[in-house]
């Protein structure tokens, strides 16, 4: 069997309820294979922080699938969505969402404490 698309989204729809409800995405599709390299663009509005938080593990679709790495990340709870979220995504965020009250190398850290190597390694 081939390997499975490292993210696919089947027929996504993601509403707000309102009112007035707002169709954020409808129906999306979307196939990424392994080493593809895609921008997602649109003008504001068009839906792509929902699909991105959607991605991101962050948000789920009010309807569809989506497949992380071939998993079903619909049938995962929170725990489950946090480790995936922590071994497979990195998220590099407009706003850079640094503690201010923690130092440089804390901050650094952070990014690496799902990941369950000892702190002495990660740092
Ligand atoms: N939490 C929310 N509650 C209600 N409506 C939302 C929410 N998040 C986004 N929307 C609406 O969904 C649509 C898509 O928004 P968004 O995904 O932020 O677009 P983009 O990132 O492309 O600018 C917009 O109409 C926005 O107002
Ligand atoms: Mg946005």
């Amino acid at each position: 069997m081939s390997r499975p698309a490292v993210v696919e989204l089947i027929d996504v729809t993601r509403s707000f309820p309102g009112p007035p409800e707002v169709q954020a995405l409808t129906s999306i599709n979307l196939r990424v294979e392994k080493q593809d390299y895609l921008s997602i663009v649109g003008p504001s509005g068009s839906g792509k922080s929902t699909m991105l938080n959607i991605l991101g593990l962050l948000d789920r679709p009010s309807v569809g699938e989506y497949y992380l790495d071939g998993a079903l990340t619909g049938l995962a709870g929170e725990a489950e969505r946090a480790a995936l979220r922590g071994g497979k995504i990195g998220f590099v965020f407009q706003a850079f969402h640094l503690m201010p009250h923690r130092s440089v190398c804390d901050n650094v850290l952070l990014a690496t404490i799902y990941s369950k190597v000892p702190r002495a390694d990660r740092e």
